[in-house]
């Protein structure tokens, strides 16, 4: 009965699994804070998406970690860079996949910024042509949907014409719209190995304290061409994504971050949580707050438990 009158189900669909990509054959480097996850050279991570795939989870979300890093982002929109290599091997071997990148320069760049450097701060017009260099590039290697996460102002219009301009006009755009400066990123720039070298990333990204200021960033992002939005992180703002749902009727995704997935993943570890459980009714207040899918590095876990 209980099954019968539920109003909230989870789907593996509705997950998007987050993948980081490293140079290297044949790597599985174990990220310390967020066990098992891995960073995976483009060999593995194809296998990875293989059984990604074989779960019918939605797809994945494409992370890179190049060679090298420069002060000018230049890996973030090389044709031959580790995310655009990574995309034409999975769309060569796992063509049905979706295949979604994100687009930032923060594990491109020397400092860890998202953007350009100029005297301690960072320069938000300048930064919109790498970011549209990237979606394109991106686009180029065959990427499905482009996701800016840098939160730059006005960086969806500039993707969006870039990949106009440039013949991409069916490569939709999911905005990282309502992103917040938040601690919960913590073991990502690990993973991603992207913690900013200087300051933090409060002059670009939002005070968790406005929701108001959230809704703003949202329109403006759709008004540019946004085709989908994403609120994150997720559980510490539900209330924003229920509000986004009952404002916006577009494609609302949001992004449990690796902090709410580490920290699920400690308690279990310590015997202090039932992680099967944690991690089902995580991602149920995810859904049942309004998000149609979600960002989440538990997405083989419950895909499995969902089977
Ligand atoms: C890149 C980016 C970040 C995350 C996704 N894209 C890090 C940041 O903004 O510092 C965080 C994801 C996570 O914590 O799982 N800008």
């Amino acid at each position: 009965m209980r099954r019968l009158v539920r109003e909230t189900r989870l789907d593996p669909a509705n997950f998007i699994l987050p993948l980081f990509v490293c140079p290297g054959e044949g790597v599985r480097r174990p990220i310390g804070s967020m066990p098992p996850q891995c960073q995976l050279s483009i060999d593995t991570a194809v296998e990875e998406c293989r059984e990604v795939e074989a779960l019918g989870i939605g797809g994945v979300i494409l992370f890179g970690l190049p060679e090298t890093k420069d002060d000018q982002a230049s890996g973030a929109y090389d044709d031959n860079g580790i995310v655009q290599r990574a995309i034409r091997a999975i769309k060569r071997e796992v063509p049905d996949l979706l295949v979604i990148t994100d687009v930032c320069n923060c594990e491109y760049t020397s400092h860890g910024h998202c953007g350009l450097g100029v005297d301690g701060d960072v320069d938000n017009d300048a930064t919109l042509d790498w970011l549209a260099k990237s979606a394109v590039s991106h686009a180029r290697a065959g990427a499905d949907i482009v996701a800016p996460s840098d939160m730059m102002d006005g960086r969806v219009g500039a993707i969006r014409s870039a990949l106009d301009r440039n013949g991409f006009l069916k490569t939709p755009i999911l905005s990282y719209a309502a992103k917040f400066a938040s601690v919960f990123y913590g073991p990502f720039r690990e993973a991603a190995e992207s913690a900013p070298q200087f300051g933090d990333r409060r002059s670009y990204q939002m005070d968790p304290a406005n929701a108001r200021e959230a809704m703003r960033e949202i329109e403006l992002d759709l008004e540019e061409g946004a085709d989908m939005i994403m609120v994150k992180p997720a559980m510490p703002y539900l209330d924003l994504i229920h509000e986004a749902r009952n404002r916006f009727d577009v494609p609302i995704s949001a992004y449990q971050v690796s902090g709410e997935y580490s920290m699920i993943m400690a308690a279990a570890a310590n015997g202090w949580i039932d992680l099967e459980r944690a991690m089902i009714e995580s991602l149920t207040s995810i859904r049942r707050a309004g998000a149609d899918f979600v960002l989440t590095y538990f997405a083989k876990p419950a895909a499995k438990f969902l089977a």
